[in-house]
């Protein structure tokens, strides 16, 4: 029988990641509502849980949503939230029309918000403050424990009375809770946190990771790390990050698990952290906010964030920043001697003059004007006489643009900024070209990206790394490149592939350019001053420079893009190095090295590319990456199984979802079969393989196509049968691919085979291999195993006629070691057999020309080959004893 469920009148819940301040609010709000019952949303706080394992759970009167009877229930009681998607357990209360719903909350409205029949909504500190509020008001009597709990919630969230957002209603009702017993010992003990060892890795994780974007003149510092667990208590690392660093705006990203988890903190008053999470389904306020997203990238989420950032910025007032306050005004009456005496006095050029007449505007005065004054002895006549009248003053929330018309295009000295009618502030001319030299020298340091957002991308100089692992003439080669680069004015970086092998020191000779400019100009302008080839191709702006060793360098174009900055200086951005590398497979393909003389050897990490590789991990930029180009699940295959690394939770789930959605109809067998092909020539790509079962492509080669544990035996086989033959014969140049291919079909029909080698679009010569061949080989397999012992003679005559590739496939699938060896020793011992004898010596026999010279010369090798003879000499004797006993000549 199953348990009676509880039917409470009232329901009182909070936040999912509860806080302390949600549990403080629900423990406030049972005591303004007895009787209710609290749902408790679950929390990740360590703090929080140990809190309440240890002691102090008595007090609240929770239950499971399981197991309460929702029909009893008439009134829900939100705390500290009032957003729907933050809520847990209580969605069929949210669709009823009779449940009255009461809301407590301190957070800002946003668009998703519960309605309440009643509504509390303070801008205080902590929500518990609101409802302790109610509580002293109602002389409710609290017990030392409940005041405790309360006081923490007001604690933590003013961060100990220390954020901006902390408002004197908060002092005040922590003092009523001190005076009805909170105890400050346990409020201390949980809420300054010793920092713990683990604690101390994320922290310098997340400081090595802080990348500075400024936007619209803010500046705002991103860090993006992942982990592969909970990362405890990471509220606390980042608001202990920013009291170190002094930061005005942070922002965390992290991927724990196969969620993206933000952390904003916020100290800016014009900057609403809270409204921008809501875009990613969050919440929090102007100070601090938090949000949770799944099925997203870590580099997706990063670049949607800074999107909305430029697009909440963009109306950011400027004003406010750049304006010097409080302002010294003098009076319109005031004499020029006295004006001149303050400008000395407070050194200044201009000063702004207010007029007493309430009708006319302010104006100002200008050294120059007084000191021409001065110099005519009109010293008390007064300002009114001589300033500039009636000026333009802007709003507090006036943009750059307007700032720099009055200032620049009207030339007005001195720009006050009104609010509410009194003027707060003025901007000089000189605050305004101090902000745009500053702004310019930013934009220069940048990584030439958007000019809108000054990001500056993790940098660092990897010039040691060059010079220790690339070999002269390549570290040359790309010195050269850049120069190029230079002359045609052109950003010029290797990308991808070299740059990571170059990271992780393993060889790789393909390089690829990208230019910020027109990639065939460059590579034709290179091609020239080497006395190279080059090739454009138009419609890609792509191009390849040839070498005389028929080694080739790829250049691609990156995008053009136009940019104006918003100090509305238009200035021509060249092109984004960074469009170019977001449109690219995996993170740790997007490594970028400038190679322009000045900046050689600059690493330029936009997506997070070397946190993956430390991570070893294989993660796409974008949830759409295997959808737009299907090819990516073998190459996240391949680069998983080469360099041993796993493919990331998010990653995994999206090749899933691509193949679901079945990414591969419109993609062309001959695509995948040099996909494929790739696979096949790693080094050993067994693990690859059983990587592609387990999503099931083995389906996608053909819907009836099996691996099973022999199959997989024979790869095992197959493997060593080439690591075998390469540790010994180096120098013989075959494909590895067809071996695994043909282990891969050998349990198929025929007819399977054959339908698998036209899905794939083999050309005619492999098919004939794959599957002529193939079978001939096998039947000459086995053939070999029921015939053995065989004289040396007839190995040779059975296994001569197949290419390195089919006597491999041959060693790996026979079936015992007798014929494994028996071919063993064809192809190391009899394979090169040659024999002396020629044609002309049969002629000089007497033997007329015809197809007995391949009779006997066949015969004669065979002797050869069963040490029958061995000389020159032995081979003609042992020719010419041939051609008399099988009577082929007439005597
Ligand atoms: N690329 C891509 N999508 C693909 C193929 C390639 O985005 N389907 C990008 C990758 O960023 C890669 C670059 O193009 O770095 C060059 O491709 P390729 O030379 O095939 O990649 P490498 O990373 O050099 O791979 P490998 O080491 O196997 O040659």
């Amino acid at each position: 029988m199953g348990r009676e469920k509880i039917k409470p009148d009232t329901i009182i819940t909070s936040h999912i990641n509860a806080d302390f301040d949600a549990v403080a609010s629900m423990l406030a709000a049972q005591k303004l509502y007895p009787d209710s019952v609290i749902i408790f949303p679950g929390t990740q706080e360590k703090n929080l849980k140990d809190f309440f394992i240890s002691t102090m759970s008595y007090l609240f009167n929770m239950a499971k949503p399981s197991l309460i009877d929702y029909s009893s229930v008439k009134r829900l009681v939100i705390v500290d939230t009032k957003q729907k998607n933050r809520l847990f357990g209580v969605d069929k209360l949210l669709e009823r029309d009779d449940i009255d719903i009461h809301i407590y909350d301190h957070h800002p409205p946003f668009d998703d918000d519960i309605k309440g029949s009643f509504e509390l909504i303070c801008n205080c500190g902590a929500t518990v403050t609101i409802l302790s509020k109610i509580i002293r008001e109602k002389k409710i009597q609290l017990n030392g424990d409940e005041a405790t709990i309360m006081a923490l919630g007001i604690y933590e969230d003013t961060g100990l009375f220390t954020y901006s957002s902390t408002k004197p209603d908060d002092f005040r009702e922590a003092a009523f809770l001190l005076s009805s017993g909170a105890s400050l010992d346990t409020i201390s003990q949980l809420v300054i946190k010793e920092i713990r060892s683990e604690q101390v890795t994320w922290l310098n994780e997340l400081l090595n990771e802080m990348v500075k974007h400024r936007i619209n003149g803010v500046d705002v510092h991103i860090s993006t790390i992942s982990s592969p667990k909970y990362i405890a208590d990471l509220a606390s690392i980042v608001q202990k990050i920013v009291r170190m660093e002094n930061l005005d705006v942070f922002f965390t990203i992290m991927l724990m698990d196969n969620k993206v988890n933000i952390i904003a903190r916020n100290r800016l008053p014009d900057i609403d952290v809270g409204k921008i999470l809501a875009n990613f389904g969050g919440g929090g306020h102007l100070y601090a906010a938090s949000a949770i997203i799944n099925n997203k990238t870590i580099a997706q989420v990063e670049q949607q964030l800074i999107k909305i950032l430029i697009r909440s910025f963009k109306s950011f007032s400027l004003a406010t920043k750049l304006m010097s306050s409080p302002v010294i005004t003098i009076e319109s009456e005031m004499p020029c001697k006295d004006a001149s005496r303050l400008m000395t006095q407070y050194n200044k050029n201009v000063l702004l003059v207010t007029n007493k007449d309430s009708h006319s505007g302010p104006g100002y005065i200008t050294r120059h004007t007084i000191e021409k004054i001065l110099y005519h002895k009109l010293d008390n006549l007064s300002v009114k006489e001589y300033m500039d009248s009636d000026i333009i003053t802007i709003s507090e929330n006036a943009t750059l643009a307007t700032i720099e018309q009055v200032i620049i295009e009207n030339g007005q000295r001195i720009l006050p900024v009104q609010q509410n009618n009194k003027i707060i502030g003025v901007i000089t001319k000189t605050d305004l070209l101090d902000f745009l030299v500053q702004h310019n020298k930013d934009i220069k340091q940048s990584d030439k990206g958007n000019i809108n957002t000054i990001k500056e991308a993790k940098k660092r100089k990897i010039n040691k790394i060059i010079s220790q692992r690339l070999d002269n003439y390549h570290q040359e080669l790309l010195r050269s490149l850049g120069k190029t680069g230079d002359k045609l004015g052109y950003g010029t970086y290797v990308v991808g592939g070299f740059v990571r092998d170059l990271l992780i020191n393993k060889k790789n000779d393909d390089i690829d350019i990208v230019v910020e400019g027109d990639g065939i100009a460059f590579a034709k302008k290179y091609a020239k001053i080497n006395g190279l080839r080059a090739h454009g191709y138009k419609k890609f702006g792509t191009a390849v420079i040839i070498f005389p060793d028929s080694s080739k360098i790829d250049v691609a174009s990156a995008r053009l893009e136009y940019y104006k900055t918003p100090a509305a200086l238009p200035i021509i951005e060249k092109s984004s190095i960074k469009s170019d590398l977001f449109r690219r497979d995996f993170t740790i393909n997007t490594f970028a090295v400038c190679l322009n003389p000045d900046d050689f050897g600059t690493i330029i990490d936009f997506f997070g590319a070397n946190r993956d590789l430390k991570d070893k991990t294989i993660r796409v930029l974008h949830n759409l990456s295997f959808v737009e180009d299907p090819t990516r699940i073998f190459r996240a295959i391949k680069f998983a199984n080469r360099f041993d690394y796993k493919i990331g939770k998010v990653t995994s789930s999206l090749i899933k979802n691509a193949i679901d959605i079945g990414c591969f109809n419109n993609l062309s067998g001959l695509r995948v079969l040099s996909e494929l092909k790739q696979i096949f020539e790693e080094e050993n790509p067994v693990p690859a393989i059983k990587s592609l079962q387990s999503y099931g492509l083995e389906k996608i080669l053909h819907p009836e196509l099996n691996i099973d544990g022999d199959t997989y035996k024979l790869f095992d086989e197959v493997y060593k049968a080439i690591s075998w033959h390469d540790l010994l014969y180096a120098d013989i140049k075959y494909l590895k691919w067809p071996l695994y291919f043909m282990a891969l079909i050998k349990k198929c029909s025929f007819k399977i085979a054959k339908d698998l080698c036209s899905r794939l679009k083999f050309p005619v010569k492999e098919k004939t291999i794959i599957l002529k061949n193939r079978l001939k080989a096998e039947k000459y397999l086995s053939y070999l195993e029921n015939n053995l012992p065989l004289k040396n003679s007839e190995l040779y005559s059975l296994l001569s006629i197949f290419r390195t590739e089919l006597i491999l496939y041959m060693i790996a699938s026979a079936n015992t070691q007798k014929s494994k060896k028996a071919i063993i020793h064809f192809y190391t011992q009899l394979r090169e057999v040659k024999i002396s004898l020629q044609g002309k010596d049969l002629l000089l026999m007497g033997l007329k020309p015809g197809h007995v010279y391949k009779q006997i010369l066949t015969a004669t090798l065979d002797a050869k080959l069963d040490k029958q003879i061995k000389s020159k000499i032995d081979e003609k004797e042992y020719a010419a004893r041939y051609i008399k006993e099988k009577k082929l000549i007439d005597s």
